[in-house]
């Protein structure tokens, strides 16, 4: 497809390209470009409409809810409650799910509305990350938490919006990784970056270095050699940033487990999955300290995981020394 082409022209021929397709998960897709849209143009005004700072309350997660997690999460929950093809979603501002009361919708979706909030208030870019299953309860029955415990493998699609230098939403249905770049003059996602390949190879790594004193031996000894090998250290605290950067120059993310997070900080359905299966259908990898991020048995909603992931070739480095 020509770059150039717009989102929804895309997810036509896409969806032409499938004889089975029978458009709700194009619809879906639309419904989310929607959402994104809208928080786009929130996000670029938050300063001046009073939508920077936190809300005084807190999420289940246990963190300060910062007006723009809130807008996010209220504005991608009502495009695909009015949308019509979603029965039920789980978000990370939410403890328990949220039915949309369409039982006949054959989509569930997992969303972290607002990734990488600590990062609103100083203008540092945030994004969205959604997740895409088709439901496995009966059609006109209430969706149940077994519509979100499929596991990573199950995901049918996903992706995420960047609100950066400028806003680009990223997702896979399983085939390529596509790449559509927001215009504002046009209210349109335009196709800029078509079939993302992730460098087999690269040299910057990502992670808390605040944190290191924590992390398991095997993964100091990691970060020991990137530094020997005077790799770049980058790293912006929102998660997408951070991930698309490395996505298009080749670079590892590592949020180990750590003191504070025993568990690892990143939660397994709207976070590690989605950007698990981004990543390897871009060539990429996705392990936790054990084993691939998709193979993850998922217990519970907000379940957190270790999350290591980027280029191949330094994933094989760090899975040697996770598996010595
Ligand atoms: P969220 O803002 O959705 O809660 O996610 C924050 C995550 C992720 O975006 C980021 O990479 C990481 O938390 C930063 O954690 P630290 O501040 O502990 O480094
Ligand atoms: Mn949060
Ligand atoms: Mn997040
Ligand atoms: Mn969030």
């Amino acid at each position: 497809m020509p770059v150039g082409t717009t989102l929804d022209r895309y997810i036509m021929q896409r969806q032409l390209a499938f004889a089975y397709a029978t458009g709700e998960l194009s619809q879906l897709l639309r419904d989310l470009a929607l959402a994104a849209k809208i928080v786009h143009r929130e996000v670029n005004r938050a300063g001046l409409i009073d939508l920077t700072g936190g809300m005084g309350l807190q999420n289940v997660q246990g963190e300060s809810q910062q007006k723009l997690d809130v807008v996010a999460d209220i504005r991608f929950r009502r495009a695909l409650t009015n949308g019509g093809e979603v029965c039920a979603l789980i978000s990370e501002e939410e403890e328990d799910i949220i039915y949309t009361g369409n039982n006949q919708g054959k989509y569930v979706v997992a969303i972290d509305p607002l990734d990488g909030s600590s990062n609103i208030d100083v203008n540092v870019s945030i994004g969205t990350i959604f997740s895409i299953y088709r439901r496995v309860t009966p059609i006109g029955t209430a969706p149940t938490v077994e519509d979100f415990l499929q596991g990573g493998h199950e995901q049918v699609a996903a992706g995420y919006i960047l609100y950066g230098s400028s806003t680009i939403l990223v997702y896979t249905t399983g085939h390529s990784v596509d790449g559509f770049t927001y215009d504002n003059s046009l209210g349109e996602f335009i196709l800029s970056h078509p079939d993302i390949k992730t460098p087999t190879d690269g040299a910057i790594y990502s992670c808390n270095d605040g944190n290191v004193d924590t992390y398991e031996p095997a993964i100091q000894t990691y970060l020991t050699m990137c530094r020997r090998k005077e790799y770049t250290a980058r790293y912006i605290g929102s998660l997408v940033a951070d991930f698309h950067r490395n996505l298009l120059k080749g670079g590892i993310y590592l949020y180990p487990p750590t003191s504070k997070n025993p568990d690892g900080k990143l939660r397994l359905l709207y976070e590690c999955y989605p950007l698990a299966f981004l990543a390897e259908r871009a060539g990429g990898k996705a392990i936790t300290s054990s084993g691939s991020v998709l193979d993850v048995q998922p217990q519970y909603l907000h379940q957190r995981a270790p999350l290591y992931i980027g280029a191949p070739s330094m994933m094989n480095e760090l899975t040697q020394l996770l598996r010595a």
